[in-house]
């Protein structure tokens, strides 16, 4: 009979043991530390008000998640919104008007790829009365596109439009061909309002090439205090009125058979969140902005309509000036946060938008342009 004693058993064991483990395992077995006997740093000291102590004299410690308490006011304070700054988008009445560019269009004798030409085409541009789209839409002209501007305030869309023909007209002494410039009416974000534009649009340019997508606002207000119609307005100018344009141009390019290049703003807060003034509704309507770009460019990739997304950083326009000129604390934050060190003009994106709705960028789309100075790269 075999008798198994606890003794027999133990060598049997240890016999297994080095039949089974390579040396690596045996070296690791025989070093392994007790899990129980691994000091816990953070028990070091008997009293736990000595280890608040230590941590607290540490600024290393202090500065992280093991800090038993906040230990500064400064904490996060170049990352955070404040709830005290609140800007609402004002009405029309209050809106300042964009000055036309003086002295930058005009021809001129510098070689440069005429792949960045807009010649022979029509550029339709919503919300061109003012700021950013206005500025754009003088770039287009100026590259040789007809252009219409569309707004929701007609007077100010048709004033400029006479603006922007004089100004040509200056810096293009004895041109024959004048471009075809109209403005026309429309809430973006009606789809009644939107169709009656583009037929009235048709009308007068009998086509439609190109589209920039810059009706928009923002305004500032924390989310839990953010009166809930004026955030459904701002989803259904900033995300609406982009869908809705897009689709008309889209359509009628079609139905032509014909190529045609939309470019959409949208701005770096789709990508980050601005700080301190609280904007949540916008910077996720700017968000939905750069990825509808995306999205568009693939569904109409095989109709040869491109779709990209330019997302301006802070930039100086009349509206943006009447801001910081009410509330100038914001002006000092902001540029300490831009990688340049400076807030953009409009006219900086001229060249971003003629490029992409030109030949020049014939095989870019779905893409995003951040014209930010840095904002976002760091
Ligand atoms: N200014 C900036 O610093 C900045 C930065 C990033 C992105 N953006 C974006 O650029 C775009 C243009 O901004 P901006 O600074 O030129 O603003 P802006 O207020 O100066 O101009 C916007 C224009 O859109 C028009 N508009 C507003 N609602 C409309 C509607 N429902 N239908 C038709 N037109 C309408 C206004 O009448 C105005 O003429 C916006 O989409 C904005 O979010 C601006």
């Amino acid at each position: 009979m075999n008798l198994i004693t606890p003794r027999s058993s133990l060598r049997a064991l240890t016999r297994l043991k080095s039949q089974f483990l390579r040396p690596p395992d045996l070296l690791r077995s025989t070093h392994m530390r007790n899990l129980s006997s691994t000091p816990i740093l953070t028990n070091r000291k008997s009293n736990p008000s000595d280890n608040d102590n230590d941590n607290n004299n540490d600024p290393n410690l202090a500065a992280t998640t093991k800090a038993p308490k906040d230990t500064s006011p400064h904490e996060g304070r170049f990352a955070r919104t404040d709830e005290n700054v609140q800007i609402p988008y004002p009405s029309d009445s209050e809106m300042p008007a964009q000055p036309v560019v003086q002295g930058r269009g005009g021809m001129h004798f510098k070689r440069t790829l005429a792949s960045f030409s807009l010649e022979n085409k029509v550029s339709l541009v919503t919300g061109g009365a003012r700021g950013l789209g206005l500025v754009m839409a003088q770039g287009l002209v100026a590259s040789g596109s007809d252009l219409a501007i569309v707004d929701l305030n007609r007077t100010e869309a048709e004033e400029q439009a006479g603006k922007l023909i004089e100004q040509f007209r200056k810096e293009n002494p004895g041109i024959e061909q004048m471009p075809n410039i109209t403005a026309h009416y429309a809430d973006v974000s009606d789809p009644s309002s939107v169709n009656t534009a583009l037929s009235e649009i048709l009308s007068k340019h009998t086509r439609i090439d190109n589209l920039v997508t810059s009706a928009g606002f923002t305004e500032n207000f924390d989310a839990i205090n953010y009166p809930f119609d004026r955030m459904k307005k701002l989803w259904g100018v900033n995300v609406d009125g982009t869908y809705l344009f897009a689709i008309g141009v889209a359509k009628h390019l079609m139905e032509r058979k014909a190529p045609g290049s939309i470019v959409m703003i949208g701005s770096m807060s789709g990508a980050i969140v601005n700080v301190p003034q609280p904007q949540a509704p916008y910077n996720a309507s700017k968000a939905a902005v750069t990825h509808l770009a995306a999205s568009l460019a693939v569904e109409w990739a095989g109709y040869g309509i491109r779709v990209n997304c330019i997302s301006p950083g802070y930039m100086l326009t009349a509206l943006t000036r009447k801001i910081l000129d009410e509330n100038p604390q914001l002006r000092e934050k902001w540029i300490s946060l831009i990688a340049v060190g400076k807030m953009g003009v409009p006219e900086d994106l001229m060249g971003a938008v003629t490029f992409l709705l030109s030949d020049a960028s014939k095989y870019v789309t779905g893409a995003e342009l951040r014209v930010d100075g840095g904002y976002t790269a760091t």
